[in-house]
């Protein structure tokens, strides 16, 4: 496993736990995080014996935002000539999934982050925002847009205008996080969730998670028949005979990946 200088990786069985390590800086999110990150999660994708990741902070930060002092003295030559933040993309193409475990603070950057993972577990001590606008900039690794579509433009737009944070229980009645966990059960809930994923055939997980984020990305009628095209698919793989054989003798499913 590699060592890194703002994560650690560890690997729970077929589960890899990516843990967000700057504490002094609430785990801001500087360039050597996203580099860390996505060298981990490539790591994660390409390993056969992972099936899903769980990205965490400490309990007081899941992440405080993007890096305030390493953008501070930038100008917009240097911003729009690096294209920064356009790095984070890549993160959004993991194949597998991803499962974000959030206690404490989950701010601009930190929110975007967990909103780019596939699901969101949150502790009761969790906080969502979007405060850039108190910093005199917008968010920019698609806050505003991925906000926007989990929790509807009212609250949306609320965020972004004014700062103003939403707890775990907001967020969940929200729709922006699947489930609240107390938070001294949130890496073990996160893991046993993760687990469950990783058990699953792979071929279908991944195709479960295509499917779903076309959702955001198709019209009605093209997400449909993509859904339907990707089922079919899987009738080509052995796992779908042997997961249907299995369902029918009563027995658990021994997938192959194939
Ligand atoms: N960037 C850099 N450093 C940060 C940081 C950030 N986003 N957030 C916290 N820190 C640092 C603080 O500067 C402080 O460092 P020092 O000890 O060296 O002073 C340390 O972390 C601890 O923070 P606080 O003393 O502020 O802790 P607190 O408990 O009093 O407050 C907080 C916690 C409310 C989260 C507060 O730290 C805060 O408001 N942070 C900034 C939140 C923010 O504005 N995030 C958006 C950033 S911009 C962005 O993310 C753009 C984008 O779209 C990607």
């Amino acid at each position: 496993m590699a060592d890194y200088e703002t994560i650690t990786v560890e690997q729970r069985g077929r589960v890899t736990l990516i843990t967000l390590n700057r504490p002094k800086a609430l785990n801001a999110l500087n360039s050597q995080i996203l580099i860390d990150l996505l060298d981990a999660m490539a790591a994660f994708d390409a390993d056969k014996g992972q099936g899903c990741a769980v990205i965490t902070g400490s309990e007081k930060a899941f992440a405080a935002g993007a890096d305030i002092k390493e953008m501070q003295a930038q100008g917009f030559a240097e911003m729009y000539g690096s294209d920064f933040f356009a790095g984070w993309e890549q993160f959004t193409r993991t194949r597998k999934p991803v499962i974000a475990a959030v206690a404490g603070y989950a701010l601009g950057g930190g929110c975007e982050l967990a909103m780019m993972c596939d699901f969101i577990l949150a502790a009761d001590t969790a906080k969502f925002g979007q405060p850039e606008v108190k910093l005199a900039v917008t968010p920019g690794m698609g806050g505003s847009q991925r906000l926007t579509r989990a929790v509807g433009k009212a609250k949306a737009m609320e965020m972004c205008l004014t700062g103003r944070m939403m707890d775990a229980e907001e967020a969940e009645r929200a729709g922006l996080v699947s489930r609240i966990i107390p938070a001294a059960d949130l890496i073990e809930e996160a893991v046993k969730t993760a687990t469950t994923i990783a058990e699953m055939a792979p071929l279908a997980v991944m195709a479960n998670k295509e499917m779903v984020n076309a959702a955001f990305e198709t019209m009605l009628h093209q997400g449909v028949q993509f859904e339907r095209r990707l089922f079919h698919g899987l009738f080509g793989t052995e796992d779908q005979g042997e997961g249907m054989a299995a369902f029918v003798d009563k027995r658990p499913g021994n997938w192959k990946g194939r």
